[in-house]
């Protein structure tokens, strides 16, 4: 039994302590990560206590030998994400290892399979992480048997089988490798005449995506239909400050539009959304996760819609679904695309949103792309793209004061997007971005570089 991190703190369950004590008593090996370590150790009578916080990658000294560390050495780096660090073990739990500020970083139930770990093993960010699960695995008796074959037949089946037959279903695509994933798998569980694709232009794509996203679609046998709603979102978008706020408009607008296709055409019964599990859990719809953004793809669809919600790739992480996505054989250059926001670029505006402000980080986002496929990076990063806000920089361009703009940069490497480290690029290649983007872009006098991991930031600004 695994069990998990989470936003709670442990002590917020001291009066209930009780109820949780069976979880210890079943027998079974248990790994508690983050949240679940300081459950435990307050179920065998530790205490936990809120410290200073260890957010992203820190080191940790293994001081004890033990089969779940078999193979990593004294000191390693993980990542990390708490405030809330075990302060005291009774005497029948020993400390296994200690981070770098000198917290319990892992332990064990003396003569038990009962773990704690602090940092987070299940991260890509965590470089040993899988192997401190395979050892966990192997100490369990548990054998490793999944493969995404598996996850690829019964998905189609359970879409056969959930879908009515004769009803069509309507799949928003945006050219990113879920949305194009789950229509393929409808496109294979229904056929092409069920699948009804559309394509919708909220006016926030980067530069070309629409003409790219087609094309790509194309090549993988999927012919959308393509609406034109620029002035639908941007209208009511213009002025709006507050980012969840854009996310809700955008999402209303989506649902509107989809709902004059569905009522084109009777047939229509069900909507195919491309939510992955990250989704649904920084949504904060998943029991015991709090809301981080809320991501217009998730369980947002109002009622008044009248379809019902197909969300095949629900329980996958991005990994998955690209692994999926080489099996069902979608072209490299959409697995490989970074991932992109369903709200689009209106997520890369801080503070008023401005026609000014996203034509900025459309042109600026367009200059890094440029500039990361010429060297060669654009695959080895999760995303890449510009931000700004209503910040301004004094700057001097031709000779003459000139007042413009901080254009800041966010290069991240990421597995899920759960957590994300910055990328350490080359001086020279964040130079020429920065040259053309300053010279490029009149209004902009400044341009910085993101350098804080997730946590404590998110990937996005807002
Ligand atoms: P954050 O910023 O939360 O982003 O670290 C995690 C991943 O999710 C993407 N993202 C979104 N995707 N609707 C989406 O479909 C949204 O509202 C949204 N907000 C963030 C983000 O690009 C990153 O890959």
């Amino acid at each position: 039994m695994i069990l998990s991190g989470g936003p709670a703190s442990a002590n917020e369950f001291s009066h209930e302590l009780s109820r949780f004590s069976y979880l210890l008593k079943l027998g079974v090996p248990v790994l508690g990560i983050c949240f679940g370590h300081q459950l435990i150790a307050k179920l065998v009578g530790g205490e936990v206590r809120r410290g200073k916080g260890e957010f992203g990658r820190t080191f940790i000294e293994v001081v004890r030998d033990d089969p779940l560390f078999r193979g990593w050495g004294r000191r390693e780096y993980v990542w990390m994400s708490h405030r809330d660090y075990v302060a005291k073990l009774p005497s029948g739990a020993e400390v296994l290892a200690i981070s770098e500020q000198g917290y319990v970083a892992a332990f064990k139930v003396r003569d038990s399979l009962i773990y704690g770990v602090q940092f987070h093993p299940e991260v890509k960010h965590t470089p040993k992480g899988i192997k401190l699960l395979e050892n966990f695995l192997e100490l369990a008796g548990v054998r490793r048997d999944w493969v995404p074959t598996n996850y690829l037949s019964r998905i189609i089946n359970e879409v056969r089988e959930r879908v009515e037959p004769g009803a069509k279903v309507l799949a928003a695509v945006s050219g990113g490798v879920d949305s194009t994933v789950a229509a393929l798998l409808v496109k294979k569980a229904l056929g092409s005449d069920r699948l009804v694709a559309v394509l919708v232009d909220h006016g926030l794509f980067r530069e070309g995506e629409v003409e790219e996203v087609l094309s790509n679609l194309r090549r993988v046998g999927i012919e959308p239909l393509l609406i034109n709603a620029r002035d639908r979102f941007l209208s009511r978008l213009w002025g709006v400050r507050d980012c969840e706020e854009r996310r809700r408009v955008i999402g209303e607008e989506f649902a509107k539009i989809f709902k004059e296709v569905a009522e084109s055409d009777p047939s229509i019964k069900y909507f195919l959304q491309g939510t992955t599990y990250p989704d649904v859990i920084e949504s904060g719809f998943e029991e015991g996760a709090d809301r981080i953004k809320s991501h217009h793809n998730v369980a947002a669809l109002p009622k008044w819609l009248g379809l019902k919600v197909l969300e095949p790739l629900k329980y996958l992480y991005k990994d998955e679904v690209r692994r999926l996505g080489e099996l069902l054989g979608v072209p490299k250059e959409v697995i490989k695309r970074h991932p992109f926001p369903g709200p689009g670029l209106a997520v890369r505006v801080i503070g008023e949103f401005t026609p000014e402000k996203l034509e900025i980080v459309r042109r600026a986002s367009k200059i890094l792309e440029e500039e990361l496929r010429r060297a060669g990076i654009y695959e080895e990063v999760w995303q890449a793209f510009a931000v700004v806000g209503d910040d301004r920089w004094v700057g001097v361009k031709g000779d003459s004061r000139a007042v413009g703009y901080v254009v800041t940069l966010r290069v991240v490497l990421s597995e899920d997007a759960m957590t994300a480290d910055w990328a350490r690029l080359p001086y020279d290649l964040l130079d020429k971005v920065a040259r053309r983007i300053t010279s490029e872009l009149d209004n902009v006098t400044m341009v910085t570089y993101a350098i804080t991991s997730k946590p404590p930031s998110t990937i996005e600004p807002c």
